[in-house]
């Protein structure tokens, strides 16, 4: 039996999840999932990283003290993974105690072995980074928040392993995932490595481990923090416990902490004498409509919110799907939505229904025996029997939008095999053909579906049921694997609202979180439409709508009547003489029997409605560009 280790980073606990933190928790439990079913005997951490400035100032800015502070909100993340279906091993807290005597002992070892010694340090300092910056980087880099610092700190002897570690990078061409990032590491690499400030003095900042040889100071956050990995899992005491899960699988990680987990965590490992991880996987950042997250902008998606609208399991499909490894992916509602809609009501969802439906209504639910074996038959039984292997090698690879790809490959397949074969048509003539017909999409069904049983647990059990299967997720049964294993009669259930199609939101305000952006236009797109600025020199309340006004317009060479739905916000009076702006190329449309022949541009922002008006004075008719 093989073993498995998978970890994720370990949160800040200075602020709700949002779906980056969610997208990396889901695919830790994704692959911990998979692995499972395989058989693997499983560990899976993940966590909260609860000392160091930032929580300590999240801490000040509550006023509260910083452990009052962690508890309250390290709770945060424990209900969301919950009700994110995250079935982690551990979630560690680097307040634990036992987390602190291990980052002790780790700190003691090396300081034991003439790795770390004391020195005054002169340097540009991050605050935000909580660190020095290199020369370098300073000057190349655009930092917020950095200031001339004097210090006297304990240094870590990074630098003995700068070699060492290119090696091991070359010569394990897995260990960092994927391979350009491994590049990136590489080009790091190429300048001197310096030594690791690994400690702070109190004066500056108190949230944090001791030292063990110098009380005045604490432990630097990245160095508590890491050490979570191995701390978690015994090290050094447990020793059977440790050796079982280390090295560790896979480190999933973002792609903007890449330096500390490919370059301090090995050098921190190899000081300790310890094995390298296997793999540090890196993946990108969400975008919002191309933008970053940031609580600044409004723009923060909240997975409890999509998974409370649309269900837990469509949320952790669409971040599973959406996402190529290593790149960065764009969320917005709508992408959500139609991916809901094409991948799971239409391909997956409809097919079920489908095959139940016509299995129920022509077979009393009771799956019907299959005949003889046609070349269609047999062509649907092989693209079925290569895709366990497939999923398998993808999944190796960190892979899983691939994975979800040849799922649904198969699934098409079962789609047109059923289009082809038309076992409605056959019902009356060859009831025995449409039976085997239908028999053979649910067993196509059957083995395709339950490799989405990691992505989606509950919807994939429920949907196994139904076909007349149990629950339990069987990647690790040959036997259940062989086609034909679901005996005839077996009977099958109903799947009504297993996965209903979602309606999209007709307004912005029903949207679950902030910016709802539509999709990309190109900038030719944007010219197709004539926005120009126009003097309103008529107004009048609609003779047929208390809402709308009717408005004469001056465009330059023309006049025009534009018909307004904002007569809630604003009198005629108000409007007269105004220059506002309109999308003049409008196709005109008659509203409550009156002509409109463009658009007013007011912004909106679900209470107050304004039109757009110039800054300076400009002739009626000029153009927006
Ligand atoms: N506490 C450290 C990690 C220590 S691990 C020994 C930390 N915490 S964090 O809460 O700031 O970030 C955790 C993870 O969230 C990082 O992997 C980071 O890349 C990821 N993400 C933060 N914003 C993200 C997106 N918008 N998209 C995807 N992941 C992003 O760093």
């Amino acid at each position: 039996m093989s073993r498995f280790y998978v970890t994720t980073p370990i949160y800040y606990v200075n602020d709700e999840p949002h779906i980056g933190h969610a997208y990396t928790t889901i695919l830790a439990d994704v692959v911990a999932r998979f692995h499972r079913a395989l058989g693997d005997e499983t560990y899976f951490l993940t966590g909260t990283d609860e000392h160091g400035q930032k929580v300590q100032q999240a801490a000040e800015k509550r006023g509260v003290e910083p452990q009052q502070h962690v508890d309250e909100y390290v709770v945060r993340f424990q209900e969301k993974w919950d009700a994110l279906n995250i079935n982690y091993d551990q979630f560690i807290r680097t307040t634990q105690e036992n987390h602190k005597t291990v980052v002790r002992y780790l700190l003691q070892k090396l300081w034991d072995k003439d790795l770390i010694y004391k020195d005054t340090y002169e340097g540009w300092y991050s605050v935000a980074e909580e660190r020095f910056l290199t020369d370098n980087e300073y000057e190349e880099g655009e930092w917020r928040d950095v200031r001339r610092l004097s210090e006297t700190n304990y240094w870590f002897k990074m630098s003995n392993y700068q070699e060492k570690l290119i090696n091991y990078i070359h010569d394990n061409p897995d260990f960092i995932q994927p391979a350009f990032r491994k590049n990136e590491v590489l080009g790091f690499l190429r300048q001197e490595l310096g030594d690791l400030c690994i400690s702070r003095p109190k004066s500056r900042l108190n949230w944090g481990i001791d030292l063990p040889f110098d009380s005045d100071y604490v432990t630097y956050v990245w160095f508590d923090a890491l050490t979570n990995y191995i701390s978690a899992i015994g090290y050094p005491t447990e020793t059977e416990t440790f050796e079982k899960w280390w090295p560790v699988d896979f480190h999933l990680i973002g792609k903007d902490i890449l330096t500390t987990h490919a370059v301090y965590w090995p050098t921190m490992l190899m000081a300790a004498d310890l094995p390298m991880p296997k793999t540090i996987f890196a993946h990108g950042w969400w975008l919002i409509g191309d933008t970053k997250m940031s609580k600044s902008l409004g723009n923060v998606v909240r997975p409890l919110d999509l998974a409370n609208e649309y269900g837990v399991d469509a949320l952790r499909y669409f971040l599973m799907k959406e996402m190529t490894p290593g790149q960065d992916a764009n969320f917005t509602l709508e992408a959500f939505i139609n991916r809901y809609n094409s991948d799971l009501a239409n391909d997956l969802g409809n097919m079920v229904n489908r095959i139940t439906k016509l299995i129920g209504r022509n077979f009393d639910y009771s799956l019907p025996n299959p005949g003889e074996t046609t070349p269609a038959d047999a062509d649907l039984a092989q693209h079925v029997a290569g895709l366990r292997q497939k999923v398998r090698e993808e999944f190796d690879q960190m892979r899983v939008n691939y994975a979800i790809t040849h799922v649904f490959d198969v699934l098409r397949e079962i789609n047109r095999y059923l289009e082809e074969t038309a076992p409605w048509k056959l019902m009356k003539a060859d009831k025995e053909r449409a039976g085997t017909v239908l028999y053979n999409a649910a067993e196509a069904l059957r083995l395709s579906a339950v490799h989405l049983y990691p992505v989606m647990p509950d919807k994939i059990s429920q949907l196994l049921e139904v076909m007349g299967t149990s629950a339990q997720a069987r990647l690790s049964e040959d036997d259940w694997f062989k086609w034909g294993h679901i005996k005839a009669g077996t009977i099958l259930g109903k799947t009504e609202g297993l996965f209903p199609r979602i309606e999209i939101p007709e307004t912005p305000e029903e949207a679950p979180f902030a910016l709802d952006l539509k999709p990309e236009v190109t900038f030719d797109d944007f010219t197709k439409m004539d926005i120009r600025i126009v003097k309103i020199i008529g107004a009048e309340k609609h003779p047929n709508a208390d809402k709308l006004l009717k408005l004469q317009v001056d465009l330059g060479a023309e006049q025009r009547q534009v018909i307004a739905g904002i007569a809630d916000h604003y009198s005629p009076e108000d409007l007269l003489g105004k220059y506002v702006s309109i999308i003049a190329n409008l196709k005109p449309v008659t509203i409550r029997g009156e002509i409109s022949q463009g658009m007013i541009l007011a912004a909106d922002d679900g209470t107050s409605v304004s039109p757009l008006i110039p800054l300076k004075d400009v002739e009626p008719g000029s153009k927006v560009r």
